[in-house]
Order: C-alpha cells, then sequence, then structure tokens
C-alpha cells in the first residue's frame, strides 16, 4: 500500500527507477524484435510522421507468462530511447480507502509531469490494478470504477511512453485494454532462442554444440527467466562448492541445481526436472565445464563453432 504523505509525491513512492545504462538486451524471438524495431522505426520518424498530422504509437501492453522477459524488454527499450524508466508496482498504488487508489494514480502522474527529464512509464502486474470494471454498488466496485476512470483520464492527458505488462491480459477493463495501441506477446521461447540464453547465461563457460542442443530440448516449456536461474546455479556452485567441501562431481552439482531452481507453478514442467538426473540431456553435459570450447575433447564440437560440419560420432564410440 503507498504512504500517504504530506506534500508532492516522489517518483520513488510508486516503485523503481531504471536508469538506461543498467538495461540488458532481452534474447527474442523474431516476430518480437519485429515488432520492437517497427515500434522504435516509428517512434524515431515523429518528425516525418507530424508532417502527415501523424504522431507515434506510445502505449503497449506487454502480455506473457511469468519471467519471459516484459520487465527487461520494457527497459531495454526505454534505454533505447535514452529514458529512465520508472516501474511502478501496484501495490504503491493499491490502497484500501475509499478513492485512495484513484487518488494514488493522480498523484503519479504529477510526479512523473513534475520530472526534470521524460519518464518511460511502467506498470507491471497491470491486470491487478486495471481489472475490468465492476458491476453494482458496492463500496469495492465503486471504488475500483472510479481508480479505473481516473487511470483513464490520466492516460489520455499523458504524452510519454506506457507500457504495461500483465501475465493474462484478457482480464483488462476493456476501455484501458483499448488505450494500449500495440500488443506484444513474449511467447515462452523457441529452440533457437532457448539454446542463445543457456549460451548468454553459461558463459564464459560454454557447451559443446550437442550438449546444447540435447539441454534446450530438455528445457522446452522453460521461461528464460528458469534458464537464466539454471546456469547461474551451475556457474554458482563451481565457484563457490569447492570452498563450501560440496560434493563437486557432475551428477551432485545437477541434481542440486535441479532441486534449487523450481520452474514457475503455472508454466509445465520441463523435462529436465521431470527425469532429474536421468533425463538424457545430461548423458552430453561436459564435465568440468570449460570456457574455451577448442578444449573440449575433438569429438564434442564446440557450441560456439556454430554452422561448422559436425562429425557423427558412432554409436558407443
Ligand atoms: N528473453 C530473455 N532473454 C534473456 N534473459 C531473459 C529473457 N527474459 C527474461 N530474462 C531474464 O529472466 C529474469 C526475469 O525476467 P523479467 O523480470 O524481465 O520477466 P517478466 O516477464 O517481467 O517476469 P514477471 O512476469 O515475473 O514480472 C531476468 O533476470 C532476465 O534477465
Ligand atoms: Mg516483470
Amino acid at each position: 500500500m503507498f504512504a500517504i504523505s504530506g506534500g508532492p509525491a516522489k517518483l520513488s513512492d510508486f516503485g523503481e527507477i531504471l536508469h538506461p545504462e543498467q538495461a540488458s538486451e532481452p534474447i527474442l524471438a523474431k516476430p518480437v524484435r519485429s515488432a520492437l524495431l517497427e515500434w522504435l522505426t516509428e517512434i524515431w520518424a515523429a518528425e516525418d510522421l507530424l508532417a502527415v498530422d501523424l504522431k507515434p504509437r506510445k502505449r503497449a501492453l506487454f502480455h506473457g507468462a511469468p519471467g519471459t522477459g516484459k520487465t527487461t524488454l520494457a527497459h531495454h527499450l526505454a534505454a533505447r530511447l535514452g529514458l529512465p524508466l520508472l516501474l511502478v508496482r501496484p501495490e504503491r498504488i493499491q490502497a484500501q480507502y475509499m478513492g485512495a487508489s484513484a487518488q494514488a494514480i493522480g498523484r503519479l502522474f504529477d510526479a512523473v509531469r513534475a520530472a526534470p527529464e521524460p519518464i518511460f512509464l511502467f506498470f507491471d502486474e497491470f491486470d491487478s490494478l486495471a481489472a475490468t470494471r465492476l458491476v453494482g454498488a458496492s463500496t469495492a466496485a465503486l471504488d475500483h470504477n472510479h481508480t479505473i476512470n481516473t487511470l483513464l483520464a490520466n492516460f489520455d492527458a499523458f504524452d510519454g511512453f506506457v507500457v504495461a505488462a500483465t501475465n493474462m491480459g484478457n482480464g483488462l477493463d476493456p476501455a484501458i485494454w483499448r488505450r494500449f495501441e500495440i500488443q506484444i506477446e513474449l511467447a515462452l521461447p523457441g529452440d533457437h532462442e532457448r539454446q542463445r540464453i543457456l549460451e548468454r547465461y553459461m558463459a564464459p563457460f560454454v557447451l559443446p554444440k550437442a550438449s546444447l542442443a540435447a539441454l534446450s530440448t530438455a528445457m522446452e516449456t522453460a521461461s528464460p527467466a528458469l534458464m537464466r536461474s539454471f546456469a547461474e546455479n551451475i556457474k554458482r556452485q563451481i565457484v563457490v562448492g569447492p570452498k563450501a567441501g560440496w560434493e563437486m562431481h557432475r551428477d551432485a552439482v545437477i541434481s542440486r541445481v535441479i532441486e534449487t531452481v523450481k520452474p514457475h507453478p503455472d508454466l509445465g514442467l520441463p523435462r529436465l526436472w521431470n527425469q532429474g538426473l536421468a533425463d538424457r540431456s545430461l548423458a552430453l553435459f561436459p564435465w568440468p565445464l570449460l570456457k574455451d570450447a577448442s578444449a573440449y575433447p575433438a569429438d564434442d564440437e564446440p557450441a560456439t563453432t556454430r554452422g561448422a560440419v559436425v562429425p557423427i560420432r558412432k554409436p558407443g564410440a
């Protein structure tokens, strides 16, 4: 719940401010990259658009499962525009007093307008704030509907960028939904993206190409966030495990990681978590992990030489 304080509100009363230099580029499927590039091109063409009486679109809704990169993408986008992003948390707006949530929304937009530089507004978990208006005259209904109307009025009066993230997409109030001119769906990553995500977060270690491909298949339905945790946990164990006196053979490390890093309950269980150590992808997982792809035994094709002719391994070789 937001803190009621005297005087004008500060941006930080509503959530974190993420600066452009802290952003990183998410690994995205081609349709999402194309949608993003199209939007950026439009924004950069603002002056040319004005000549034909148009303005670039400024409001987008990102929907996708937890951990698919909605926040990361919004931050990256704000950084591409050179703007700080205010990550608005619903709990900083929602309040139990009648009219207080609507009041908080007014104070938020006042603070954004008063900021010395333009702010890229990002509403996280937007469905919890902007759910469909309620029917009836209960206090809860009147209060929620007042919140929605205040949001609508403030969106209409605001000329800056607004992105909202939701896991569901269809629970939003229809009038709010219509305010978003662009809809971007962040689907779970496909095989190509999964391999790149694993490569990114395993670095500086590299996996041989066959191992990377097998691991990616075993992680079908995993979110990027889960893959990141998996890879980073392995690296953390490699550094910390020997100091802590843990068993450091491959199966011990991987089973600790699978135990620690759990898929989000709303998403399916990827095969690796289903099968555990018995998963067939692990037979190809090299140990110890190396940073130099060429240092693996010659019949393991390093992940970084993608595109080279891969010798087929004889069964039992
Ligand atoms: N597409 C991606 N490419 C690379 N890393 C990603 C990607 N998506 C998510 N990550 C990583 O996973 C973590 C969670 O991502 P993020 O917070 O952006 O997901 P989200 O969709 O906003 O999740 P939530 O629904 O829980 O808010 C971050 O550390 C981010 O670096
Ligand atoms: Mg998020």
